[in-house]
């Protein structure tokens, strides 16, 4: 079986986002395990309206091109890192949106969450894993929480693998990923291959 492919979703759009920097981050630890495929999937490359269909693209297609170019695109991971800011003690508007413009795609795949702010994002990241249930994803339990005096120091150029705190949060987190990314792909393969036979 080909090494699951894992997308590094960067929840936050804005000009002068926090996210760049734990993004270039997990995404390289995550590359230098060896067992997954990681790929950075930017917001700002999908410009998706405020959720504007009839319904769910579970139920309707979706007409908007854009969203249509998202869904290919998030079909083709096994797997997510979300990261993610707390606005409001909840996940960005443009990343929840991002979520609703897609359904099928995301089904029986793990969800992984690398979250900064107050209380490292954990609320946000609380909010996302309910998300993630109702899309049929599988968020896992290991996460990242960024808290405020780690987020500053980070900021004025620390780097994150100074914290090793925060380094072994991601090892865990990354280790649950892989396996469940592996786990899903395997048993969605053998789905095919059922239904490709009957
Ligand atoms: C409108 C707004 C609301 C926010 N609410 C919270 C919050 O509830 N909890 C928190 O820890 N940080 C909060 N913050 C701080 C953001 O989490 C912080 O600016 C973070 O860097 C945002 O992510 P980004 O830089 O990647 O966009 C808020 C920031 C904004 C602009």
């Amino acid at each position: 079986m080909s090494k699951p492919r894992i997308a590094v979703v960067v929840g936050s759009t804005r000009e002068a986002r926090f996210a760049d920097v734990p993004t270039a981050w997990i995404a390289k630890l995550a590359a230098e395990r060896g067992d997954l495929d990681v790929e950075v999937l930017d917001l700002r490359d999908y410009p998706l309206p405020f959720f504007d269909e009839v319904a769910s693209s579970a139920w309707v297609p979706s007409k908007n091109e854009v969203a249509q170019k998202w869904q290919k695109k998030v079909a083709e991971f096994d797997g997510f890192i979300f990261i993610t800011g707390e606005y409001n003690r909840g996940p960005s508007a443009v990343l929840k949106n991002a979520l609703d413009y897609a359904y099928t795609e995301w089904n029986r795949k793990p969800a992984a969450f690398v979250g900064y702010g107050g209380v490292g994002g954990a609320r946000a990241i609380e909010q996302l894993r309910l998300n993630a249930v109702e899309l049929q994803m599988a968020p896992v339990r290991a996460a990242v929480h960024i808290v405020w005096a780690d987020y500053a120091a980070i900021k004025e150029g620390k780097p994150i693998a100074d914290f090793p705190h925060i380094v072994a949060a991601a090892g865990d987190m990354l280790g649950q990923l892989s396996w469940w990314a592996q786990a899903l792909k395997a048993a969605r393969g053998s789905d095919a291959a059922v239904a490709k036979a009957a």
